[in-house]
Order: structure tokens, then sequence, then C-alpha cells
């Protein structure tokens, strides 16, 4: 088939690869001159594992051409996806500027029946303004499709191509069939390709998105009243998860969900339920629990330290908003990294991939580290903030050896308390048992130990 994907960030370059890889030949649109001009030499703008081999490839046997000519690009394609950025307005609302410039401009281009796929997410009635922005400006004829996209980034190309089911929304049974056939190389292991109308389509993205930003806020609060009581989340996350109705999944305690997706559709899902009369406290309270578990780890350095942390110097281990991905939008690392700031310490930081997207957010006001023990130089304490595989095993003597004093604060629960004993470190991670020092200062539950 011939495809273009217009807008190339996480999701339409990976669509487009991943497209063209099944043999297609994919146009890739985009409106950022010096990114097309990258890509056309394979310099791929964002970190996703495997994607720039699958890229080169797949420039290399023709199938695969970048361009900031979208009428040129439509002119040559049966199937339009629509990849665009969907930001959250000052409302809260999603923003479907750059979605219905996208489909104008498509309308103006085509001479003849074309699919015009929407795959950002978009808001549920999203799929008929599309519609309305296309035939106020063709007589041809054309269908809309609605393809969410639930890629994960970090491992979008696998999600990708092997997806647990894509969703395909519309009323045009032939345009339905083409997307079925576009699809058929990526689901056969029978994983479903699920039809449905429009808006059912634009819905499902939402829900699964709200319900897993819902998850990970409740196991957050669990890790919290863990704490209090003395409990070890570890242990009742395996517990919990081990009940087939429940599963383990998106049940890690952490820092808060961060990044560009979670934030802005758990924001946009509740405005459309107020645009329609609707109150949904459920998602509210999941967006405020994750509004403060962001700020928990700085809490418990002030536990430990203070409020004022002039003087201080803290390492941060961890800037992406989750790992194997550069992407920092909505990154707790950003609150929690300010918030020390405010009180006067000193930041030095490192982070496998996401170091340049960091300079943009602080410039000259931290110290940034391409290796994870330079960053641990006289520091008064290590903060470890995104679940790098890298961080799981490290050398905590050598690491020992480096930091003004062996504190960790662990926001992601990747160390053992024996093992931080052992190596004669004070530990503080979320929802376990604090170690070493005087662990009741950073946690209330050694003094519910205490008691009992
Ligand atoms: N990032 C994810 O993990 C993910 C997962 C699933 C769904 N989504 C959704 O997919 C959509 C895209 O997300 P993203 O993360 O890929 O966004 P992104 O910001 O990484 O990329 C958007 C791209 O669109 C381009 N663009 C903007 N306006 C344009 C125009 N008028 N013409 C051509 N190109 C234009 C931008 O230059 C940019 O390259 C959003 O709706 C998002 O919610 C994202």
């Amino acid at each position: 088939m011939k495809l273009c994907v217009i807008g190339t960030g996480y999701v339409g370059l990976v669509a487009g690869t991943c497209f063209a890889e099944s043999g297609n030949d994919v146009i890739c649109v985009d409106i950022d001159e010096a990114k097309i001009a990258a890509l056309r030499k394979a310099v791929v703008p964002i970190y996703e594992p495997g994607l720039e081999e699958l890229i080169r490839r797949n420039i290399n046997e023709a199938r695969l051409t970048f361009t900031t000519d979208l009428a040129a690009a439509v002119k040559t394609s049966e199937i339009c996806f629509i990849a665009v950025g969907t930001p959250e307005g000052a409302d809260g609302a999603a923003d479907l500027t750059a979605v219905l410039a996208v489909a104008k401009s498509i309308g103006q281009a085509m001479d003849g029946y074309r699919i015009v796929v929407c795959k950002s997410t978009v808001p549920v009635g999203t799929a008929d303004k599309v519609r309305a922005a296309i035939r106020a400006v063709t007589k041809h004829d054309f269908a809309v499709i609605s393809n969410p996209e639930f890629l994960k980034e970090g491992a979008a190309v696998e999600d990708f191509m092997k997806p647990d089911r894509v969703v395909i929304g519309g009323d045009d049974e032939h345009a339905l069939e083409c997307m079925r056939t576009l699809y058929s190389p990526f689901v056969r292991t029978e994983n479903p390709i699920l039809a449905m109308d429009n808006r059912s389509a634009e819905m499902t993205k939402y829900a699964a998105n709200a319900f897993l930003a819902t998850r990970i806020s409740f196991v957050n609060e669990i890790a919290n009243l863990c704490e209090r009581v003395g409990a070890d989340v570890a242990e009742v996350r395996r517990g919990m998860g081990s009940d087939r109705r429940i599963g383990h999944h998106f049940l890690f305690p952490g820092v808060g969900y961060g990044g560009s997706c979670f934030p802005k559709d758990v924001q946009a899902i509740i405005r459309t339920a107020h645009e329609n009369g609707l109150d949904f406290p459920l998602l509210n309270s999941v967006e405020e629990v994750n509004e403060k578990q962001k700020k928990l780890l700085v809490e418990k350095v002030v536990r430990r330290f203070g409020e004022d942390l002039k003087g201080r110097c803290f390492a941060i281990w961890g800037l992406a908003f989750k790992p194997r991905t550069d992407d920092m939008r909505e990154a707790p690392a950003i609150v929690i990294i300010e918030e020390l700031l405010r009180r006067g310490a000193k930041i030095e930081a490192h982070d496998p991939e996401a170091l340049n997207e960091a300079r943009k957010h602080f410039n000259d006001r931290i110290s940034y580290h391409r290796l994870n023990y330079d960053a641990l130089q006289d520091v008064d304490a290590l903060l470890i903030v995104t679940d790098w595989n890298e961080f799981r095993r490290p050398d905590f003597s050598r690491m020992r050896s480096l930091m003004k004093a062996p504190v960790i604060f662990d926001g992601r629960n990747l160390y053992e308390g024996d093992v931080m004993r052992q190596h004669e470190f004070e530990y503080y991670p979320i929802g376990r048992t604090a170690v070493g020092g005087d662990a009741a200062k950073a946690g209330p539950k050694t003094a519910a130990k205490a008691a009992r």
C-alpha cells in the first residue's frame, strides 16, 4: 500500500517506519524542516530502541522517504495518517489545532478517494470534526478512521510490531477492510483487530490510559499507607498482583507518572466529562495523588536534611519520565529538581539518554554527567528517579567511596534493604522499610514498627 504519515514524532515515526518494514511505501511528513533533513540522512531525533536500524534499512530499500511537502505526499498516498501532537490546552482539553490544520491540508491536496486515519490521541467527536474540515475543502469521497495508538515509549517498535490489539473505528467498510489488510502482518499471533465506531475507538484510548494512571496512583497510595503501618509494598504488590483479576502490570509504586500521554489524557477525559455534564471524581483524585507523589522524594530529603538545603549537593540518577527514552515531558525529575534548587541545593544529574533534553529545561542551573558514578562525587545523597536497568546492580563500594555520605533516596525501589544494610547505606525506598541512620526521620513507618 502507499501511505503517508503526517507528524514524525514518537508515534508517527515509529508507525511510518514499521509500516515500511512490512513492505508498504511510506512517506513521513513533518513541518519541522531540520527534523526531516536529519531523517533523510537516517539521523533520528529521538531515542527509541531499535528504531534507527529500521529507519536506515527502509530508507536504503527505498520504502521510506521523508518530506515537508504534505500536498505531494497526499497525492501519491491511498491512506493518510494524522499523527501530530495533541497537547493539553489551557482548559485541560486536548488542543486539536494541528490535527484540524492537517485535515484541512489533506482535503485541499486530495485528488480522489482517500482514507484519512486519525492516529493522534483525540477526544470523542474529533473524527466528525476531521470529516467536516476535509468536507469543507473537497468534493472527493473520503473515509475517516480512528486508529488510536497504544505503543509505549521505550518499547515503541516492539509494541507497534506486536500490538496487544489494534483498534479501528469507522463506518466505511472498504476503509475498515484496508486497515485490516494493512495491520494483518502485525497480528499474526492472533491478537485482535477490533473494529468499532469512531467514538468508541476514540474513547477506548482515553479509557485505557486513564485506567493505567489510576492503577499507578492507587498503588502509590497503598505504598504511602504501607510506610505508615510498617507493611512492605513489594510484598503487598506481589500478593495483590497474583490475583488474575488484578495482574502484576502497572502496580509499581514510585515518584508518580509523567510523560506526554498520561497527564494530558487524564486531563482531557476529565474535560470531556465536564463538557458533557459529568464530574469524574475518581480521575480528579488520580491526578491529585500523582501531583503529591512527585513531591514525595523531596519530602523525604527534607525530613532527613531539613527545610533549608543550602550548601547541600544531591546526585540525581534518571531524568527521563521512564527508562529507555529521552523524553522528559512532564517528567517527575523536573518537579523534584526544581524543588531541590528552590531550597538552595546543588544538583549533579545523570541520565543515559535524556541529558540533552534536560539541558533545555535547566540550562546551567544544574551539572550534567554522562557517566552515573561521575555524578556522585562529594554528594550528600543520591536520588534515584528513573528505573533505568543500568542502575539496578551498581558497584556500591565505589558509590560509597565517592559520596560524602552513603545516603540513597530510591524513588523506584531498585534495591533490597538487606543489601543496603550490608553495604552500610542509609536507604529510603517507597512504601518499604527504610534502612540505617535515623530512619524515622525520613519516614513515619519506623515509629509504627517501634510501637508494636
Ligand atoms: N508519545 C507516545 O508515547 C504516544 C503514545 C500513544 C499516542 N500518542 C499520541 O500520538 C500523538 C503524537 O504524539 P507524539 O508523542 O508522537 O508527538 P510529538 O510531539 O513527538 O510529535 C508530533 C510531530 O508532529 C509534527 N507536527 C506538528 N504540527 C504539524 C503539522 N501541521 N504538519 C506536519 N507535522 C506537524 C511536529 O513537528 C512533531 O514532529 C499525540 O496525540 C499523542 O497523544 C503518543
